[in-house]
């Protein structure tokens, strides 16, 4: 089965074609980070008109190069949310058209549910269930994802998305966007021991990051007793603060996935979402799995990030709610346990 996949909940505008729900023939990403940086976030009316402009250019491309012709596809899929309104109806509206033009069944799919099959559609042995930690500039969401459709959710954050807490910091310092790459980069030449940030108050499964950014904030103005040293913060510095502050959250992150491995007593954690290219992540979670005997998977990054091929691969677990009335409409607010319609 050929599932051609869209996806336009943020700032990717994306189209896939997957074969049975793993074999990617094709996998289009037309990222719009550069018409974002210079506001240091995703400003939402420009990624709607961004979308706008490139969705059929996408699609056709994400056809041509699977080999297939449109004729060859038997579903499409697409994210219908959670995600930016103005975003979604772009690829709702699209898919909702170009699935009556091609007389196939459309499959409405849920975002982080992709998220989370996307690590499981990268590696055969990333089975369910899992322990999954989904970790993007709009989303931290820890959860025991039983099956693709699945999920239920242990806790998230109540103030910023991980990824979210990256790029502020980022514009914060003026080290530019999106922050979490560059934060990363920054830190592999950083102390993380250097600075002892926060990791917050005891919120159960929960996470908060605004504790963690007040600190950094205060630091760099002195303010507080963090900062030993007087004077500007030197270039030498910063990579510390980069590799400290980085560090922290991974700590944060750790402990509420080490919480959900005990209190459900699976072995296996799955990560996905942005935040989880983050190399000091990977290098710190694999360690720590290892050492408890769990295993742990990490999408490659093209898959971590948001991209349509997820979306065509989830919609293969979906096809009893696919539909022929092309009436779909955007769900903004969708929760990681709900599937649309
Ligand atoms: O999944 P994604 O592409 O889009 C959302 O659905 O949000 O994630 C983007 C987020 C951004 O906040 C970005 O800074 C972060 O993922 N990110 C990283 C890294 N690469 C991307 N955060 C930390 N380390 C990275 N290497
Ligand atoms: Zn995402």
């Amino acid at each position: 089965m050929n599932i051609l996949g869209i996806e336009t909940s943020c700032d990717e505008t994306a189209a896939a074609v997957v074969r049975d729900g793993r074999t990617i023939l094709s996998n289009v990403i037309n990222s719009q980070i550069k018409l974002h940086e210079k506001y240091g976030g995703v400003v939402p009316e420009i990624a709607s008109k961004a979308h706008t402009d490139a969705i059929d250019a996408i699609v056709k491309k994400a056809v041509l190069e699977s080999g297939l012709g449109f004729d060859e596809i038997d579903a499409v899929a697409v994210t219908s949310g959670p995600g930016l309104a103005g975003s979604l109806l772009v690829g709702v509206s699209y898919a909702n058209a170009l699935a009556w033009s091609l007389d196939v069944p459309l499959i409405a799919t849920n975002h982080l549910q992709a998220h989370s099959w996307a690590a499981s559609m990268s590696d055969e042995k990333a089975t369910y269930p899992y322990v999954l930690l989904l970790v993007s500039g709009g989303h931290t969401i820890f959860a025991e994802a039983k099956s693709p459709t699945d999920i239920r959710p242990l806790g998230t954050t109540i103030d910023d998305a991980a990824g979210e807490a990256f790029d502020k910091i980022s514009k914060y310092m003026g080290f530019g966007y999106p922050g979490g790459p560059i934060i990363d980069k920054m830190a592999k030449q950083g102390n993380p021991k250097a600075i002892r940030f926060p990791k917050g108050k005891d919120l159960g499964m929960d996470v908060s990051f605004s504790g963690l950014k007040t600190s950094v904030m205060y630091y760099t103005r002195g303010i507080g007793k963090l900062r030993t040293r007087t004077g500007e913060i030197t270039e030498e510095e910063k990579l510390d603060i980069a590799a400290s502050f980085q560090e922290t959250v991974v700590n944060i992150l750790w402990d509420r996935v080490k919480k959900a491995l005990n209190t459900t007593g699976l072995k296996r954690v799955c990560l996905s979402g942005g935040v989880a290219c983050n190399s000091r992540i990977r290098l710190k979670f694999a360690q720590r799995c290892e050492k408890m005997g769990v295993d742990c998977h990490f999408p490659p990054p093209v898959m971590c990030t948001d991209n349509a091929a997820m979306v065509a691969g989830m919609a293969f677990h979906l096809q009893q709610s696919a539909t022929r009335d092309y009436d779909l409409n955007a769900s903004p607010n969708l929760g990681i346990e709900s599937c649309p319609r």
